[in-house]
């Protein structure tokens, strides 16, 4: 089943979410701009309702939910049609992807990957924010997947996994921030940003593209 089929669905009881537990959200936003640069153009790759893309002010975004991209869209986004494992962009169009909440869905991360790097300029970057599998948090998901309907179908990774993949597909200088340490339905304050991975949450890895010359 396609990893969008349910955000299709219920667009709106996810979007909702973000009301529910604005004080994770906050969090989450503020550990992925750690690491967004302040200028450039900008993709975000399953951009969702625009969440992530909106307050941070990234224009492009692509996502395949129908019903996802109408409220990105009233967000102020150029949200378009597509799946990230073959994106509708030329060759370095960009100066940075964002990906946040989307790896654990998708068919074939290593093409998406090299998909991403394909569209990125010689020196651009790649941020990934995730659930990393392996923290107290991403445990807890994995063993109740089953009973949500967005990550029913979700293939949650590890950091390091991440990690591989990103090298594998040739990206460099890889760093890694996370947070959310607590039950997003618990916290009350924004969280801090800590540096490498294993107990935060939620996990944002940024990487760099650097086009070898011979
Ligand atoms: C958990 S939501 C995250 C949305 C947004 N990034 C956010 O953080 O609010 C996952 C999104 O990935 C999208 N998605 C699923 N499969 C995809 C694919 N192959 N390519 C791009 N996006 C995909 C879904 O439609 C959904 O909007």
């Amino acid at each position: 089943m396609p990893g969008s089929q349910p955000f299709d669905k219920y667009a709106e009881q996810y979007d909702d979410w973000f009301e529910q537990n604005h004080i994770a959200y906050e969090t989450e936003l503020k550990a992925v701009k750690h690491f967004l640069p302040d200028s450039g153009t900008g993709l975000e790759t399953g951009v969702g309702t625009g969440r992530f893309a909106g307050p941070l002010g990234i224009k492009n975004g692509l996502e395949p939910s129908k019903s996802m991209r109408a409220i990105a869209k009233e967000r102020g986004i150029d949200a378009v049609d597509g799946r990230a494992e073959k994106l509708p962009y030329n060759d370095g169009e960009f100066d940075y992807v964002l990906m946040v909440t989307v790896i654990c869905f998708l068919d074939d991360v290593r093409i998406a990957l090299d998909e991403a790097r394909r569209v990125l300029n010689d020196g651009g970057i790649i941020v990934i924010g995730f659930i990393d599998r392996e923290s107290p948090l991403g445990q807890m998901y994995e063993k109740h997947k089953n009973e949500n309907e967005f990550y029913k179908h979700a293939v949650f990774y590890s950091a390091d996994e991440i990690g591989h993949l990103l090298e594998e597909a040739g990206f460099e200088n890889l760093q890694f921030v996370q947070t959310i340490f607590n039950n997003p339905s618990e916290i009350n304050e924004i969280e801090e940003i800590k540096p490498g991975h294993g107990q935060g949450g939620f996990v944002v890895v940024k990487a760099e593209k650097h086009v070898k010359r011979l």
